[in-house]
């Protein structure tokens, strides 16, 4: 059986980075090298990190506008809520798929209990740009439970993914996506080896972040804290190899590029300057609203 295969066009090193109220993420895009990943403009690893006592700090109160904001927690608690009244919680294996729109304004912050007696922390953040006609929509979240996100296993027990957005290994996600969009997390055992079918009309991009893993065609390995973005059609191979001592973890990021102009600034993104400046002068007049507390 010969199946086509991607090949690995560059690699990045995630870069460290401070955001929100001082917390630090591993940033493996934007980057030096990689301005974009269209349809994605930025990828976050949150953690892992461990929280003394009254340590813990977050996202307080800001505006987004223009595109989606994903947070899927691997460890810790996080508290959310918006201008438009939701609130909610989210711990292990959940994922928020905030679609911002016209705008909201909206906290992310450890949760008290871990504000208060600390805790280890670690998820991602993805953001998704939306297509010009979808900018302006109006905001809508997805919260899925973890006990939602489907999860697959694969013949020889090597490979489990928990699939997030898209498809893989015969399971689809419960997620809806305004455009074509594969997000996965792949666990994998010494010796496995996976081929991920993914349509031709996909970007792909596989950042690693524990251990090590081989990509694509030409098995090039990628290390932890480490991107790839793929070239070509066909499928992903991802592998670990048989005598690595340890497994690996990746997310497998996979969408349709947008081809689209990217006016972006901070925490809006439109599709030229005259709409950022429309963005700002409705934040400061409050048309995204304010948190009711
Ligand atoms: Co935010």
């Amino acid at each position: 059986m010969s199946t086509q295969q991607r090949t690995v066009e560059q690699v990045s090193t995630a870069h460290r980075q401070r955001e929100g109220a001082g917390f630090i993420v591993r940033r493996p895009f934007p980057t030096r090298g990689i301005a974009q990943a269209d349809p994605f403009l930025m990828l976050d690893e949150m953690g892992p990190i461990t929280y003394a006592p009254g340590q813990a700090v977050g996202a307080p109160d800001h505006p987004h506008r223009g595109f989606e904001t994903v947070s899927y927690i691997l460890a810790g608690e996080v508290e959310h809520e918006d201008s438009a009244g939701h609130r909610g919680a989210l711990g292990p294996g959940d994922v928020q798929w905030m679609t911002a729109g016209r705008g909201v304004v909206h906290s992310e912050m450890p949760s008290k209990r871990m504000r208060a007696e600390g805790g280890t922390v670690h998820g991602f953040q993805l953001w998704v740009n939306l297509p010009a006609r979808d900018k302006m929509m109006a905001p809508r979240y997805q919260e899925i439970p973890a006990a939602r996100i489907p999860t697959a296993t694969s013949a020889d027990g090597r490979a489990t993914v928990r699939v997030v957005a898209g498809e893989a290994l015969g399971v689809s996600a419960a997620i809806e996506t305004r455009t074509p969009i594969a997000y996965h997390h792949w666990t994998l055992a010494p010796g496995a080896s996976v081929d991920v079918a993914l349509p031709d009309a996909m970007r792909a991009y596989v950042y690693v972040f524990r251990g090590s893993a081989t990509v694509g065609d030409g098995a090039r390995s990628l290390r932890d804290g480490q991107l790839a973005v793929m070239a070509g059609h066909g499928a992903v191979r991802l592998a670990v190899p048989s005598d690595a001592r340890e497994g690996a973890e990746l997310l497998l990021l996979a969408g349709v590029a947008l081809n689209e102009p990217v006016a972006w600034h901070g925490p809006f993104v439109m599709n030229t300057q005259a709409e950022i400046e429309e963005a700002i002068r409705d934040y400061q007049r409050g048309r995204l609203g304010a948190i009711r507390r």
